[in-house]
């Protein structure tokens, strides 16, 4: 599969996944304002909107590129990065910061080899920096998915990652 084309998700193939947004895009022509509805439909097919398919929506609608990705940057909930199996967000709140959060960066990212911000290679770790995430008692913390991992220490983190 080539570097510009989407890949295959959800067990589409690519020429699938363009002809499904294309059904997307013919359902809310002429709908001012349905961008948002039709960029979140593209990403139910596609499991997020990679520069490919924002092009294709924009090309599609006749905007710019630029008002379809300005879109996509404003809202949280769209991505433009697959989706990964696991998903880790690591506290670095006060509490968190203060009580050594920033050594449980440095061992996730050793672990993982990946920077915060940045999926494993093989997509099974999302890897991002939060704030607060509400149980500054038990500083410091990071989630696995739903998991709560408290007082967290360096040489842990190896043990917990490797039960996912
Ligand atoms: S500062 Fe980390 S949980 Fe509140």
């Amino acid at each position: 599969m080539s570097e510009k084309s989407p890949p295959e998700t959800y067990g589409l193939s690519e020429s699938a996944v363009f002809d499904k947004i294309s059904e997307v895009v013919e359902k809310y022509r002429g709908c001012d304002g349905c961008l948002i509805q039709v960029l979140h439909e593209a990403q139910d097919i596609c499991g997020y909107l990679p520069p490919e398919v924002q092009k294709f929506i924009a090309k599609k609608l006749d905007l710019s590129l630029s008002t379809v990705s300005g879109v996509i940057s404003f809202y949280s909930f769209f991505s433009t990065s697959p989706k990964a199996k696991h998903s880790i967000k690591i506290c670095l709140g006060t509490a968190c910061y203060v009580r050594g959060g920033e050594k449980i960066v440095e061992a996730i990212e050793k672990e993982l080899g990946v920077k915060a911000g940045e999926n494993t290679p093989d997509n099974k770790f999302s890897f991002q920096i939060t704030r607060c995430l509400g149980a500054c008692g038990l500083a410091p913390v990071f989630m696995v998915d739903d998991d709560v991992h408290q007082r967290v220490t360096p040489s842990a983190v190896k043990d917990i990652l490797a039960r996912y």
